[in-house]
């Protein structure tokens, strides 16, 4: 593991990842700075998250804006870009697609741009992409002639939610691993999450800038905006039972996802950061094991002894069915492995957002 100094800049590092990342990006580089719009959706009182430590300098500037870029990178070459700015809306991505377009895929390219124009291309750019590239992911046949193999059943159609038809009949999802399953994105968001990452590899491939890659899938923890709407549905969650409310859960209750809380996510970027061998393929980023969403609302609902979840069979377009990584590569590779279970990771969730009363 690389022992590193220097600079370190952090796009969107007032965020929630950014904020957990903070302290130890502080300790492990002489200079860090946060290149964030401060965006009144994720930060409505115009401060960095919880957590966000006061030695990293807030550069308050869009990532779309290339004359910000040279104001400060004219001084400020880094040696590590850390890339999380980014609109982060899965549903909100279908209706407004230009903004999500614009900051991840146009923002990523004016910083490339950028770092070239002024002669700071540094040594590795760390990307925090998403589970969201796979889309629906991987299957496997089950049944019939084509027991065994794999497919790719593509985006449900509505006729499939209308139906209630939650699963692909006659076959198992697979999980979500970088070097044997392909992206093949069900959401806006998805789309611009995989440009972002084919931007990196070919502009890095041409400047000789390692690319690490990490796929996350569903963050979770202290530090969340409990009042941004569209993302962080365990935040959501822990809101409404607080309430002594019902927690509504969508499809059939049996969604799958990989809830991982965000100190592991936070040891899992700096890994992508230090490691020596900077690995050439995504490395998906997981708890090591999957919940189905019904399960984790009544996790939540009992933590506050609120009503027990209802299941609505409700459905939104761009929600993929399952979703969890494998943790093999990353632990091969990074050394990563996470470490705080869902049933103690809920709890923590839960006593920050109890803290939170502007937003219950
Ligand atoms: N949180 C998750 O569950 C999750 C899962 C998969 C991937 N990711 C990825 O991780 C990254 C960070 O996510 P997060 O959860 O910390 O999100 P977040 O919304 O808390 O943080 C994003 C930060 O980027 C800033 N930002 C947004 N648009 C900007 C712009 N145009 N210019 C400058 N700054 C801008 C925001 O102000 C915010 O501080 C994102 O790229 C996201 O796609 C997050």
């Amino acid at each position: 593991m690389r022992t590193s100094q220097g600079l370190a800049i952090v796009t969107g590092g007032a965020g929630f990842i950014g904020a957990a990342m903070s302290s130890r990006l502080a300790d492990t580089f002489d200079r860090v700075i946060a290149f964030d719009n401060l965006h009144p959706q994720i930060h409505p009182d115009h401060r960095p998250s919880d957590g966000f430590d006061p030695r990293v300098e807030v550069f308050e500037a869009d990532i779309t804006d290339a004359t910000a870029w040279d104001r400060l990178l004219r001084d400020a070459k880094p040696d590590v870009v850390i890339h999380l700015a980014a609109e982060t809306g899965t549903g909100q991505s279908l209706t407004e697609s230009t903004r999500h377009t614009m900051v991840n895929v146009v923002g990523t390219s004016t910083m490339l741009d950028a770092l070239t124009r002024n002669d700071a291309v540094p040594q590795r750019i760390v990307l925090a992409s998403s589970r969201a590239v796979y889309g629906e992911g991987a299957w496997r046949y089950t049944t019939g002639p084509q027991a065994g193999d794999v497919y790719y059943p593509g985006p449900r159609p509505t006729s499939m939610f209308e139906a209630k038809q939650w699963d692909f009949p006659g076959a198992e999802p697979l999980a979500m691993n970088a070097a044997l399953v392909q992206p093949r994105p069900a959401s806006v968001y998805g789309v611009t999450k995989l440009a972002q990452e084919d931007l990196l590899r070919i502009w890095g491939d041409a400047f000789r800038v390692e690319i690490g890659i990490v796929r996350l899938q569903n963050v979770y923890g202290p530090g969340q905006t409990p009042s941004n709407p569209y993302t962080g549905i365990m935040s959501l969650f822990c809101r409404v039972a607080h309430n002594g409310e019902q927690i509504s859960v969508y499809e059939d209750g049996e969604v799958r996802r990989d809830f991982i809380i965000i100190d592991d996510v936070a040891l899992a970027i700096l890994r992508m950061v230090q490691v020596d061998d900077c690995p050439t393929v995504p490395i998906d980023i997981g708890s090591g094991s999957f919940q189905t969403v019904g399960a984790a609302a009544e996790l939540i609902a009992s933590l506050y002894g609120a009503p027990a979840p209802q299941i609505t069979g409700q459905w939104r377009h761009g929600d993929v069915r399952h979703a969890w990584a494998d943790p093999e590569p990353a632990r091969r590779l990074l050394g990563f492995s996470a470490e705080v279970g869902v049933d103690e990771g809920f709890r923590r969730l839960a006593s920050w957002v109890d803290t939170q009363t502007s937003y219950l």
